[in-house]
């Protein structure tokens, strides 16, 4: 009888003579994580790491139906009505999508009000922004998928977009289209954007960013900057925060669960390009920004000239947002440091007040 008590000591020293498992336990536990009472705000991160994980395991899954093309409507009807949890399966991607880019949001504005992205951090902010970028355009990219209805003519609203960048605009909307009406080449376009090509970005860049983090650690918030450090608390990463962290993730798949089951992402007509577009047709959420402040400017001045300033100043606002770090490189700037906390403040109203303006004024559903 061989001595099954020894087995599992057995099988981890078989496995770490060969991947060397004891350096990298004892490489986690030796980075620490800094305690104190803005804590919460370290979870993000990985409560966004999170939802991407989910996203990625139920989109193979999806992909086992899935066929992009004239098809593509057929086949999520399909999954939706007819392959066993093939509902769930696509309630909970869609879901996921949203919660990933919700969380990744919340991140962004915690480690911007934790000053995260001082000094070394500035990759990590610049690596964020792109991530957060791709993450969006997954979010496009996906909405169009099961081309009914809404998502033809949301896709529609959201390609004019960047069709008012002045002379490259219309060139790029064909680029993407595949011609000038949305069709099922735009499909074929979308779905090789969702499923390749932000994926090989995605993930290298996902890499880099988590690199750095371990790198560098986590940063202090001032508050605790300013106390000795014999004072500052800290948890070893492993196990400590790691099992937080999972309990965090437990909580986020709780939160995932009930939204998709009980509120089952729909699918509705067919797309008809011959019919008129619904009356309250409007981007997702997170570009509803965007698509407010080109329609203020519009309203405000006429043609391509609102068209234009209303790109401009959205584009000074993302600029000026990515070269905070520049301007507040560390924590003993003064003046610049206080500035950033408004500007802070003026961008997440601004993203707010725009969001909750776009929906105010849909006209409601006929
Ligand atoms: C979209 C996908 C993203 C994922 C999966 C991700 C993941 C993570 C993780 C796991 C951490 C370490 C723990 C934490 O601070 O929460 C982290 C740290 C950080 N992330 Fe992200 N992140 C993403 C997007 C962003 C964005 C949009 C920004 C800002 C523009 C950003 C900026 C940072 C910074 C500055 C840190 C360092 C925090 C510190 O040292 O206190 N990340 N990220």
């Amino acid at each position: 009888m061989p001595d099954t008590d020894k087995l599992p000591s057995k099988v981890y020293g078989w496995l770490d003579e060969r991947l060397g498992l004891t350096e990298i336990v004892a490489l986690a536990g030796h980075k620490r994580v800094p305690e104190h009472k803005h804590s919460f705000w370290y979870y993000w991160g990985g409560i966004t790491l999170f939802f991407f994980i989910v996203m990625c395991f139920t989109g193979v899954l999806l992909l086992l139906y899935y066929r992009p093309g004239e098809e593509a409507y057929e086949s999520v009807r399909m999954i939706t009505y007819e392959i066993h949890f093939g509902w769930l399966i696509r309630s909970t991607h869609s879901w996921a999508a949203n919660l990933m880019v919700a969380s990744a949001f919340v991140h962004m504005f915690s480690t911007y009000f934790m000053k995260a992205y001082r000094k070394p951090r500035e990759f990590l902010w610049w690596s964020g922004l792109g991530l957060l970028s791709l993450a969006m355009l997954f979010g496009f990219s996906g909405y169009l998928l099961p081309m009914d209805e809404l998502a033809f003519f949301a896709t529609k609203v959201g390609l004019a977009i960047p069709g008012t960048i002045p002379v490259v605009g219309p060139w790029i909307s064909d680029l993407v289209r595949g011609g000038p009406e949305i069709s099922a080449y735009t499909i074929s376009r979308f779905f090789a954007l969702h499923v390749v090509i932000l994926p090989a970005l995605f993930i290298p860049l996902l890499m880099f960013h988590l690199a750095l983090v371990q790198k560098h650690g986590m940063s202090i918030p001032e508050s605790e900057e300013a106390k000795p450090e014999s004072e500052r608390k800290s948890i070893p990463f492993f196990p400590n925060f790691a099992m937080k962290d999972l309990a965090m993730w437990l909580i986020a798949l709780n939160v995932l669960a009930l939204l998709a089951a009980v509120f089952p992402w729909s699918l509705g007509p067919a797309a008809d390009p011959l019919k008129p577009a619904p009356a309250d047709i409007h981007p997702e959420w997170y570009f509803m920004t965007s698509f407010q402040i080109l329609k203020i400017f519009g309203a405000w001045f006429p043609g391509a000239v609102g068209e234009f300033l209303g790109l401009a100043s959205f584009n000074l606002g993302v600029v000026l947002w990515a070269i905070v770090p520049l301007f507040d490189p560390t924590s003993k700037s003064g003046k610049w440091g206080v500035r950033a906390t408004y500007f802070g403040m003026f961008m997440l109203a601004a993203i707010l007040v725009t969001t909750i303006w776009g929906y105010a004024v849909l006209p409601a559903t006929p």
